[in-house]
């Protein structure tokens, strides 16, 4: 994607080798700035403060944190030290325990001399390989938008939910690949974009990249979705997930589920769209056994923005002695789920049929 006309991805090694560039989420959309992640423990903060987030950039950070801490220690003890520290950084997305326990696999195979070169080279693929599924991702979701178009002919609208875009992944994104893959078709399309308190991620992060590349969008409050739903102003939804069961159930930020039912409701077709990374096929039931992160309640009771003097501020926006909670996925029951969008075709979100992605 590109920023102000230059090229980007989320997150890249340096021109030296010796650490890895990201992009500070937590400063957009008014500040965009660069961080050097140059030890494990830089990266598993970077996840953690959710410098960088969304499902497969967590993966793929947390391979590079791997790789970066085999520059230092790459005895088997140092090698399980880190693995075991990074994945403890956030408990939802399971791209974090395939990207770290794929490069832990991979390493433990080879002698200690050769890891360190070996690591920095599987996160590149792991990086390089995120970026070609996205791509396809979004080659397989865009026939739906341009199936819509070609019925209604007029401007498809797509209500999307948090940030499953180009920064939630190292390219492309999962939910807006195939937005921008219709876009760039000529396709023409608008994007009903949820805000997603409490962080915000629709109203700061898929509203910035969505307007980094001019593709027509409108924000809004997290509960219009419904509203705008019986009134026919949405043709589908497609967001993107942190984990989906072996049977379909797919988890995703706080507020998807509610999206799903009113789309369900409104016979608004509601798509997923996933690297097949994302898939845990240890679980079935989403709702009983996926692990829901839960955040500091000081996201909830506060919000930053941009002030008239050009400052970054935190507000608060609750009574000083309310109690808040903070909840940062739910689980959408299979049955509420159109398709799933993978980078190998789009398959119905059940157990039977998601087995040819086994
Ligand atoms: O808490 P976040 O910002 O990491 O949550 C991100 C999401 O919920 C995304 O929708 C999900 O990771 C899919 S990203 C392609």
């Amino acid at each position: 994607m590109k920023i102000n006309s230059t090229p980007y991805r989320t997150i890249w090694p340096t021109a030296d080798n010796a650490a890895v560039e990201i992009i500070d989420q937590t400063k957009l959309p008014h500040i965009f700035t660069t961080l050097r992640l140059e030890t494990m423990r830089d990266a598993e903060r970077a996840i953690r403060d959710m410098q960088v987030r969304g499902a497969p950039l967590i993966g793929v950070t947390g391979a590079y944190g791997v790789a970066l801490s085999m520059k230092h220690h790459a005895s088997d003890a140092a090698l399980k030290a880190s693995c075991d520290k990074l994945l403890l950084a956030r408990p939802t997305a399971v791209n974090l325990r395939w990207g770290v326990e794929r490069m832990r696999a991979f390493l433990a195979l080879l002698p200690e001399s050769d890891r360190a070169a070996a690591a920095w080279q599987e996160a590149a693929r792991i990086a390089d390989e995120d970026v070609e599924i996205n791509a396809s991702i979004g080659r397989h979701g865009s026939e739906f938008i341009r199936a819509m178009h070609e019925k209604k002919t007029s401007t498809v609208n797509i209500l999307t939910h948090c940030n499953a875009g180009w920064l939630a992944t190292v390219d492309w994104g999962t939910a807006l690949a195939p937005i921008y893959t219709a876009f760039d078709a000529g396709i023409p399309l608008h994007v009903w974009v949820d805000e997603t308190r409490p962080r915000n991620q629709g109203a700061s992060l898929t509203a910035w990249e969505l307007g980094q590349h001019g593709v027509p969008h409108t924000v809004i409050a997290d509960n219009t979705g419904g509203h705008l739903m019986q009134h026919g102003m949405v043709d589908m939804a497609i967001v993107g997930t942190d984990r989906v069961t072996a049977r379909g159930d797919v988890c995703n930020k706080i507020g998807t589920y509610l999206k799903a039912l009113a789309a369900f409701d409104n016979g608004v077709p509601f798509y997923v769209a996933l690297p097949t990374p994302t898939i845990d096929w240890t679980l079935q039931d989403g709702v009983k056994e996926i692990p829901i992160e839960e955040r500091a309640a000081e996201e909830v009771t506060h919000i930053s923005g941009l002030c008239d003097d050009g400052q970054v501020r935190t507000v608060r926006l609750t009574p000083e002695n309310s109690r808040a909670a903070n909840y940062g996925f739910d689980v959408t029951p299979a049955r509420l789920v159109t398709g799933l969008i993978t980078e190998r075709g789009v398959v119905q979100a059940d157990a039977g049929a998601m087995q040819v992605l086994r």
